[in-house]
């Protein structure tokens, strides 16, 4: 009884953790489900015989799902409260990973691409979201980035999966039945993400919008004590009573301004070509020559430079600043872009590409990946955060669609490779790096060590607006 006492009396900053790394498995799934195509494309291309356009199918299609999945996110996590929408990703997740693996029909694959991909645009939503609103203030902005680790560590945990189911056998297994169980592999990680989630409690702040305000207090207390408790139920209660309505009072008053700048980070996220690597990396590394085997090992050195420089990130984010951290690492993105496109229009040794492929990552990871998320998070005020970042999230899932669709379409494309070999979308994606870089400088505060009433003043919202 004691102890019970004194722990409500402190918290537990051990649940919080084990609450958040519960959570985070949402972030681990996107990354898994979103990247386990890198090592099924070649395979699934013999197998079903796509030409360049079924084959951006097959990759986008997931994706596809996932702008249907965000768009739903919301009405979900506010309907049946974020717990059970992450249990509701969590089986999406476990349908798809069973229901890709089996089929012996194209279009049968691709409904289950998407269903799983609706359970990854859910995910993307309610996990950050969920942490944000069980964990503390103070640890609120360190937990944006445990997301986007969780991500990071998904896309290498699958990337070595990919690369050991295909080692079971010849090419010809591998076409035939290799590919399925890359797929198939997901249903581990859905499982145990369902069975954990069993032990997280329901977000406070959605408990207080239902009215179950008593509830919403005792899962307080077990993370921050009764006196924190008590503070932060009234808080909840006064940003609640603060938000704005509807989606287009968002585009209507002063906030247009920075829902349209919020938007265009998360597209530009995405047309700087990341994903093109993440989905395609093993595609890219055989026509420089590799073996299927060789090409998917290094894909996963891609998958470690990748989670080692988001380390990097994390740790200097705060330090160094966003805008900083965010034009060095999209004008390093831009070089390494330009180096490969003309290492692959004039064809010189893949071990050049390689070296290019791999400073782009660590430059994206460094920056782009990592900040465009912790921005995302910081420059909308409370009152309209949750809304505005479900519309940047859609454009960024609906950005990186297009994004998967048109590559295969562009590097396959006969004038295309006549004119420029296989280096035209790098340039394409260089191009846009250079729009990246001019937006965060000309546009953008920096909100490193900034208070949330500080970036507000920043965007100069006339008063009435801004109460929304
Ligand atoms: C992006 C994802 C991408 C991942 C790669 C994230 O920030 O939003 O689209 O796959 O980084 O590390």
């Amino acid at each position: 009884m004691k102890s019970e006492e004194t722990r409500n009396e402190k918290g537990s900053p051990r649940y919080i953790a084990l609450v958040t790394i519960i959570a985070a498995l949402g972030g681990l799934l996107f990354g898994y489900d979103t990247a386990v195509i890198a090592g099924a494309i070649g395979f699934l291309q013999s197998h079903f015989q796509l030409d360049p356009v079924m084959k951006g199918w097959a990759a986008a299609s997931a994706l596809l799902g996932c702008v249907v999945g965000v768009s739903f996110a919301g009405i979900f996590s506010d309907r049946l409260g974020r717990k059970t929408t992450l249990v509701l990703s969590g089986l999406l997740f476990l349908v798809s990973a069973v229901g890709t693996a089996l089929p012996n029909e194209f279009s049968l694959f691709v409904l289950f691409r998407m269903l799983g991909g609706i359970g990854v645009g859910v995910a993307s939503m309610a996990s950050p979201m969920y942490i944000a609103e069980i964990a503390p203030a103070g640890v609120r902005g360190r937990m944006v980035s445990v997301n986007q680790f969780a991500i990071v560590t998904g896309i290498l945990i699958i990337y070595f999966v990919n690369y050991f189911i295909s080692l079971g056998g010849d090419e010809a297994w591998n076409v035939a039945t290799g590919w399925r169980w890359m797929f198939a592999s997901g249903a581990i990680p859905s499982g145990i993400f369902l069975i954990l989630l069993i032990f997280v409690p329901e977000s406070p702040r959605w408990l207080v919008e239902k009215g179950h305000n008593a509830k919403a207090k005792d899962i307080l207390a077990k993370v921050g004590g009764v006196s924190y408790a008590e503070s932060e139920l009234r808080s909840i209660e006064a940003s609640l009573a603060q938000e704005v309505e509807s989606l287009g009072q968002l585009f209507k008053t002063g906030w247009r301004r920075v829902m349209f700048l919020g938007i265009a980070l998360a597209i530009l996220q995405q047309v700087t070509g990341i994903n093109v690597f993440m989905y395609y990396a093993p595609e890219i590394f055989k026509k420089l020559g590799s073996g299927a085997n060789t090409a998917l090992l290094e894909t996963i050195v891609v998958g470690v430079v990748n989670l080692s420089f988001t380390v990097v990130a994390i740790r200097t984010v705060d330090r160094l600043g966003r805008k900083p951290l965010m034009m060095i690492g999209s004008a390093g993105m831009f070089v390494s872009l330009i180096a490969m496109g003309l290492a692959a229009q004039f064809q010189v040794i893949s071990l050049w590409v390689l070296l290019c492929i791999l400073a782009y990552i660590a430059c994206f990871a460094l920056s782009v990946g990592p900040v465009t998320w912790v921005i995302l998070s910081e420059i909308y005020p409370t009152r309209i955060r949750g809304r505005a970042l479900s519309v940047a999230t859609f454009f960024l899932w609906s950005a990186n669609f297009v994004v998967s669709q048109t590559f295969p379409m562009m590097d396959e494309n006969p004038a295309l490779i006549a004119q420029f070999n296989h280096g035209f979308p790098f340039y394409v994606y260089a191009a846009f790096c250079v729009v990246l870089v001019l937006t965060v400088w000309k546009f953008f505060p920096e909100t490193k060590g900034r208070s949330l009433e500080e970036i507000e003043r920043f965007w100069d919202i006339p008063s009435s607006d801004s109460k929304g």
